[in-house]
């Protein structure tokens, strides 16, 4: 008998059951679903609805039956069709009269609601510090690699000099906002909504503060009773958020799968992070990197699947929103997994500065160094900027780079230059010199490093 079958004469057909089930995917949320219930009878007995010896025997029940699905031993039927009412089934099915009390002012869709935002809050803190960790797998590999020079680029083209830490602490600031964003949504998020009944809030006097209070919603119960059932910006939110993170790890690994091809051989991938062909004997391929840029376009396919579901639904509840677990599961657990073996991935990987430098001194990465330099000599910077393309334009010609020209033939190009070029176009040099805030400079990578040190400091274990 199915806990709503009191207006029907005729069972469910055996294809509608299935179908409307969600029991094979929400049994996720029946930590949160029981102690939904424990504080939702708590609230109810405090305030005179059920007795006290009503929800000791609710609360019992409840905690036997989270005992036993930990242990495995309650099996969860479709003919409940989802987790609320399973949980409740088995629980008037252990304790009686009590357990049917439980569902007094209340409702399913106010289960369903406060329950799942409790999986997604849970979620989102245990995630936060997998970002951490690879911040701090960043700060590992960047403090070995301050004085390692590297091309930068634009456009993929070699453009100026930089070094691998400065590239790595790159993405470290990225995912510093990608965790505040997450912070910012676990607080927008974190007011509850039980209490709105279906809809329109409930005839008995409860007491919604209580209940908001008991299940950590710090902000409070939610002020419309509509909006507490029918909201599911959180979850969007948060798969935007996780969108954007998978957003930047995929053009990290888009870097990782390019640094470590023939054409550049800037790193080497672990061979534990690392993948053989069935074929090829000689190829060691980067499908982790591979596999975290291919789960971006999964993890971006879960959030246009909610917010179409979303788009113009009526208030309040509408059954379509039952859709909106498994993308939103799909997108944490996506993410969960990428994290730590991406951070693994960067934290055995082996640089090979030899070739970072010569692929820097390539490509006349210091053309603007040596602009620069008949700048301060006090050459317009316009006017300095042909003369070093003419200079440029010189070595293509005969196949020299811009620090083998002889001073003689620099200085048939400009009188300006001195014997101190030379130092001015050393390719480490030209990094270092890049002094202002935030460049590549020694001292600037340090403050950087200090930075993201700090930044993992202040928002661990919070
Ligand atoms: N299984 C439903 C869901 O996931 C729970 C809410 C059902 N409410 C209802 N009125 N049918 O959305």
């Amino acid at each position: 008998m199915k806990l709503w079958s009191g207006r029907f004469q005729k069972e469910t057909d055996e294809l509608v059951n299935d179908f409307n089930q969600s029991i094979s995917f929400d049994h996720r949320l029946y930590k949160q679903d029981i102690q939904g219930s424990k504080a939702h009878a708590d609230m109810l007995a405090s305030c005179g609805i059920i007795s006290q010896e009503d929800n000791a025997a609710i609360q019992a029940g409840l905690s036997g039956i989270l005992e036993d699905v930990e242990a495995g031993k309650v099996e969860f039927t479709t003919d409940n069709e989802d987790i609320h009412m399973n949980v409740e089934t088995i629980l008037t099915a252990r304790i009686g009269d009590a357990g049917k009390r439980l569902h007094t002012a209340r409702s399913r869709n106010d289960q369903v609601a406060v329950d799942f935002r409790m999986y997604v809050r849970q979620a989102i803190t245990d995630l936060i510090p997998e970002i951490l960790n690879l911040q701090q797998a960043l700060v590992e590999q960047a403090e070995q690699h301050q004085e390692t020079v590297m091309p930068g680029y634009t456009h993929l083209q070699r453009a100026q000099p930089i070094t691998f830490a400065h590239h790595l602490m790159a993405y470290a600031n990225m995912l510093c906002r990608d965790v505040t964003r997450l912070e910012d949504c676990l607080e927008r998020m974190n007011e509850c909504p039980l209490g709105s009944g279906a809809l329109a809030g409930t005839t008995y006097p409860i007491n919604r503060h209580m209940t908001a209070s008991a299940l950590g919603f710090a902000k409070g119960p939610m002020m419309n009773s509509l909006d507490g059932v029918s909201d599911r910006d959180y979850a969007l939110e948060v798969m935007s958020d996780l969108s954007i993170l998978m957003m930047h790890l995929s053009r990290f690994s888009e870097e990782v799968i390019a640094w470590c091809s023939w054409e550049f051989k800037f790193i080497e991938l672990d061979d534990a992070y690392s993948t053989g062909s069935s074929i090829m004997p000689q190829k060691k391929n980067p499908d982790v990197a591979e596999l975290v840029r291919g789960k971006t376009g999964r993890v971006y396919g879960d959030l246009m699947s909610l917010l179409t579901t979303m788009k113009g639904l009526p208030l309040a509840y509408n059954k379509d929103m039952q859709e909106d677990k498994e993308p939103v599961f799909d997108a944490l657990d996506t993410v969960g997994m990428c994290l730590p073996v991406f951070t693994g991935m960067i934290s055995t990987m082996k640089v090979l500065p030899d070739n970072m430098a010569s692929a820097a001194n390539k490509g006349f990465i210091n053309a603007t160094d040596c602009a620069d330099y008949l700048t301060k000599k006090g050459m317009p910077f316009r006017d300095a900027y042909t003369v070093t393309g003419a200079l440029v334009y010189h070595c293509t010609q005969t196949g020299k780079t811009l620090e083998q020209l002889t001073l003689d033939e620099l200085k048939e190009i400009s009188p300006l230059f001195g014997e101190d070029v030379f130092d001015a176009l050393n390719m480490l040099n030209c990094a270092f010199q890049r002094n202002s805030f935030g460049g590549p400079a020694k001292a600037e990578t340090t403050r950087q490093i200090e930075y993201i040190k700090s930044f993992i400091a202040a928002h661990s274990a919070q």
